[in-house]
């Protein structure tokens, strides 16, 4: 595995494979490496000749109250893990250099930025489109692996891909879980013992509401009163959002097709979010 803080040397490598008619898979991340991330270099892997994956703890996607500085950064262990699972070129930028004094520019996705997480965090979705955005120009790859755990941040880069002709394909990959139905994420490194028992309401609660689904409740009021009374049994979740949206993210009063069952809650000092895909059937 290459492994660069420099922009420069990504453009060089990338262009060298370029050359030799070899495809790239793309694989952005925030550290703090697990096994949902290591199943997004697998699937890349499987589709492309060569993965470039970045490690980079964005602030530009932190509210300044947030955990930017406390968000974890074992960076050995994550080259480890990354060179294991084949990535073939790691990119570590360094915040100076990707973001030198001066730089103003923000990519904003109108409409799909503000609601669930962007309700919460403003401007965080900006952050992430901003930052994609200056990956994909520097990696260009054919195709960029996201995954279905942050449905919102997938569904923000499809349309910027689409809305700014940017050449990729965006692919995502479906939720790694814990065995109890947990969502593998970085900030459950977060959670007290007691915390991590109840996460699992995140879960719960959604697979309560695709019981209902399946059974043919269709009230979005009702299915999420179904996510609500199973929380009520975890008193240390505190909820953040419960919601039944569209696949433009747009609240649904009835689930007539497709669907997306989103939430946030705060455990401790951990937020976490969870989703469920409803196809429809
Ligand atoms: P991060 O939270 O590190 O996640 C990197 C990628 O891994 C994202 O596409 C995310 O959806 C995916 N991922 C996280 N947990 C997952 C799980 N349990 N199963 C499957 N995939 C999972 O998301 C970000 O970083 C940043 O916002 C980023 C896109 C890198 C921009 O800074």
């Amino acid at each position: 595995m290459l492994r660069t803080h420099r922009a420069s040397t990504v453009r060089r490598v990338v262009a060298g494979w370029r050359r030799r008619g070899l495809t790239v898979g793309f694989v952005p991340t925030m550290g703090a490496i697990h096994a949902g991330h290591l199943s997004l270099v697998e699937r890349a892997a499987r589709h492309a000749d060569r993965v470039v994956a970045s490690v980079f703890v964005n602030p530009l996607q932190f509210a300044p109250h947030e955990d930017y500085r406390r968000y974890p950064r074992p960076a050995q262990r994550d080259r480890r893990l990354l060179r294991a699972a084949s990535v073939d070129l790691l990119w570590e930028p360094r915040a100076a250099e990707f973001y030198p004094a001066g730089h103003r520019t923000r990519v904003k996705v109108e409409g799909l930025g503000d609601v669930l997480e962007g309700a919460s965090r403003p401007g965080h979705f900006a952050g992430v489109a901003t930052v994609v955005l200056k990956l994909l120009q520097v990696v260009g790859p054919d195709a960029l692996w996201l995954g279905q755990k942050d449905a919102q941040q997938a569904r923000i880069i499809e349309r910027m891909v689409q809305d700014l002709d940017v050449p990729v394909r965006v692919r995502r990959a479906p939720t790694v879980r814990e065995r109890d139905g947990l969502a593998l994420s970085s900030r459950n490194a977060y959670l007290s013992r007691e915390e991590r028992r109840q996460a699992v309401a995140l879960w719960r609660g959604l697979e309560a509401a695709r019981a209902r689904l399946r059974a043919g409740e269709r009230s979005a009021a009702r299915l999420k009163a179904v996510v609500r009374r199973v929380w009520r049994e975890y008193p240390r979740v505190r909820e953040d959002y419960v919601a039944v949206v569209d696949r433009d993210l747009q609240p649904l009063a009835r689930v007539r097709g497709p669907a997306l069952l989103a939430v946030a809650a705060r455990l401790g000092r951990a937020r976490l979010i969870d989703n469920l895909e409803w196809n429809g059937r």
